[in-house]
């Protein structure tokens, strides 16, 4: 797959699944603006991967979280590149797992500004470009967002959120051609997840739980998750308000639900 020449902007770049995207899509020859909160990481994930090329990447400090340096973001990438053609709304983050009871309102607000209203500023900011070029828009929401998950009620509705804000785009957006999709990964092996492990009371049983989850006996990578969205933003021209579900096979069957002895 190849997408030449064309502009991208990647949130939350510097590790975990963004850094997957900001790899697939310069090994395919695209210029990749990425961003994370701070420099260091970024700055040296744009060298190291320049030097690989064939496409280039460009590093832009920008916390997501602030809506008026998403616009700065955008803004700088048209100043550099002239041009806008795929935006992968990545960044975002899976607070620990908690009842209802111990998350107050403020920890639900913040985490709908980090992992919501951040993808809304972007789609809003960028649009006016991608319409420009008939380009695409890939949100990062999850698989949880349909399935649920226990003690994560404020990260589950913030990403149907997105799911749910992906489909509306995308029958407003048809009209100027540009298609809008997310992508709902199920156990992306990232440093978040290796947050969780490392949380966990027995980490050598949360790793093997993590890898079980799935059909295919293992969590999936950051790589595969960058090929799916080249897939989507390159060669996938006839998908638009599509969830697309990247999960070795997670959701299928039935599981042990309920608490029986
Ligand atoms: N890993 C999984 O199994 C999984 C599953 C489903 C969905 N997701 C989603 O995929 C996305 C990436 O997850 P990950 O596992 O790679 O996480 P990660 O923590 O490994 O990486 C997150 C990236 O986002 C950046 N980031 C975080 N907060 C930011 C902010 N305020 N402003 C700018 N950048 C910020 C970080 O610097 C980092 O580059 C998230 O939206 C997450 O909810 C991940």
């Amino acid at each position: 797959m190849t997408y030449k020449d064309k502009v991208v902007l990647v949130t939350g770049g510097s590790k975990g699944i963004g850094e997957g995207c900001v790899r697939v899509f310069v090994e395919a020859g695209s210029k990749v603006v990425f961003c994370s909160r701070g420099q260091q990481a970024g700055k040296a994930m744009e060298a190291e991967v320049n030097k690989k090329g064939p496409g280039q990447s460009h590093f832009i400090a920008c916390d997501v979280s602030q809506v008026d340096q998403i616009k700065s973001m955008i803004d700088a990438t048209i100043a550099k590149y002239g041009r806008l053609d795929c935006l992968i709304n990545n960044a975002g983050w899976h607070p620990p797992h908690k009842t209802i009871d111990d998350f107050s309102i403020e920890d639900f607000r913040s985490l709908l500004d980090l992992n919501l209203v951040s993808i809304f500023a972007a789609c809003k900011f960028a649009l006016p470009h991608l319409r420009k070029t008939q380009g695409n828009i890939i949100n990062m929401s999850s698989l949880v967002a349909i399935m649920g998950q226990p003690g994560a009620a404020t990260y589950v509705a913030t990403k149907g959120g997105i799911t749910s804000l992906t489909k509306a785009l995308a029958i407003d957006e048809a009209a100027h051609g540009v298609r809008v999709n997310s992508v709902s990964p199920g156990n992306v092996y990232t440093p978040l997840w290796q947050e969780a492990i490392d949380a966990a009371p027995d980490p050598a049983k949360c790793r093997a739980d993590g890898d079980a989850a799935q059909l295919v006996g293992r969590m999936g990578t950051i790589e595969e998750t960058g090929k799916l969205c080249l897939f989507i933003a390159a060669d996938a021209t006839f998908t638009t308000g599509v969830d697309h579900i990247l999960s070795g096979g997670a959701e299928l069957s039935y599981g042990r639900k309920s608490r029986v002895s």
